[in-house]
């Protein structure tokens, strides 16, 4: 079988969890996408004791994988808005598909990106950029095509949920569970971007135009963030039976389709009060299927890997059907920009 060759960039926590899943599951993997997936090329500014790169091509200039002939699919995980959108750009334009985990990239510029890949006849794949290892994205676009989505709500950033669940459980500070999340590699570059909500938002304009074919529009979120929480709030909304959790919401109104991020209050009995630590859920509520919800890991290597590889699998089941431009990056890709109210 020939293999499908891949170029990852970028081997941080995300990266380097890709590669290791890689070799790891190498052979169920193989056997699911009927072609082994073959690492040629890692991009990266500085190596990652924990990958053995021994016999595969290695390049500081990450541009140097989006132009190799010899890879098929570059594996953006670099993250950030301006050179990862020149590299995946680089990439489409060299005819490479593409799998991202970049969820700011695609809520703010993924608009034109799957114009440019479906001008390409390229796939643009991105099921880790919206609650790490959760296949949420697969779920929306696939699982419950055939329901009108009323709602959803969601948490969706795993380091904010942790710290407002370590802030109750064990009283510990704010900025003591912030700095455990960063070394523990689950916050962003910029933790501001956790713990201020706009993470959330930018997972939740990805998820709203899934489930209700709208455009990503990430600026009309309403978007407030945890820092003003404090112990005591926590525990005042214990004492009136209720869990605050930061939540992003996406509902179909009369005029149009609502998203917001913000600290909310869930009765103690509801499942998604019961989500502690690094963990999302995401509860969809479909016209025939009723209630559905969707739990496990938000953030870190493995777990993100976890959604890395699905779309790399989906990606060479594809190749091997020859139907790669038949797969639609968005449920709704054509629909045309509307300015929808909040
Ligand atoms: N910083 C993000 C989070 C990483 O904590 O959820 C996963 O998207």
């Amino acid at each position: 079988l020939k293999p499908v060759r891949i170029g990852i960039c970028g081997l941080g926590t995300v990266g380097s969890g890709t590669f290791n899943v890689l070799l790891e599951n190498a052979d169920a993997i193989a056997a699911r996408a009927r072609a082994p997936l073959q690492v040629t090329h890692v991009g990266a500014r500085r190596d990652n004791p924990a990958c053995d790169l021994a016999g595969i091509r290695l390049s500081r200039d990450i541009f140097e994988v989006a132009r190799d002939p010899e890879v098929d699919v570059l594996v953006e995980l670099i993250g950030g808005t301006t050179v990862a959108r020149e590299l995946i750009e680089t990439a489409i334009r060299s005819g490479k598909h593409v799998v991202t985990a970049n969820k700011a990239l695609i809520a703010e510029y993924g608009n034109e990106l799957f114009a440019l890949a479906a001008e390409h006849n390229v796939a643009l794949r991105y099921e880790a950029a919206v609650a790490g290892g959760i296949p949420i994205i697969k779920a929306l676009r696939e699982g419950l095509a055939g329901n009108r989505i009323e709602w959803l709500a969601g948490i969706i950033n795993g380091t904010g949920n942790y710290i407002l669940s370590e802030m109750r459980e064990h009283r510990r500070e704010f900025a003591d569970v912030l700095a455990e999340a960063q070394a523990l590699g689950y916050a962003e570059a910029d933790p501001t971007f956790d713990v201020e909500g706009i993470d959330a938002a930018h997972k939740l304009v990805i998820l709203a135009s899934l489930a209700f074919g709208i455009p990503l529009q990430f600026a009309s979120v309403y978007t407030e963030g945890i820092t003003l929480l404090t112990p005591q709030d926590l525990d005042y909304a214990e004492e009136l039976g209720y869990r605050v959790k930061h939540l992003g919401i996406a509902k179909q109104g009369d005029r149009g389709v609502e998203l917001r991020v913000h600290p909310t209050l869930i009765p103690k009995d509801q499942l998604l009060a019961n989500v502690n630590g690094v963990k999302n859920a995401v509860l969809v509520e479909g016209s025939a299927v009723g209630p559905t919800l969707y739990y496990g890991a938000g953030a870190g290597g493995k777990p993100t890997a976890s959604a890395v590889v699905a779309d790399l699998v989906d990606l060479a089941r594809d190749l091997s059907a020859g139907q790669v431009s038949r797969v639609p990056s968005l449920s709704f890709a054509d629909t045309s920009l509307q300015d929808l109210p909040i």
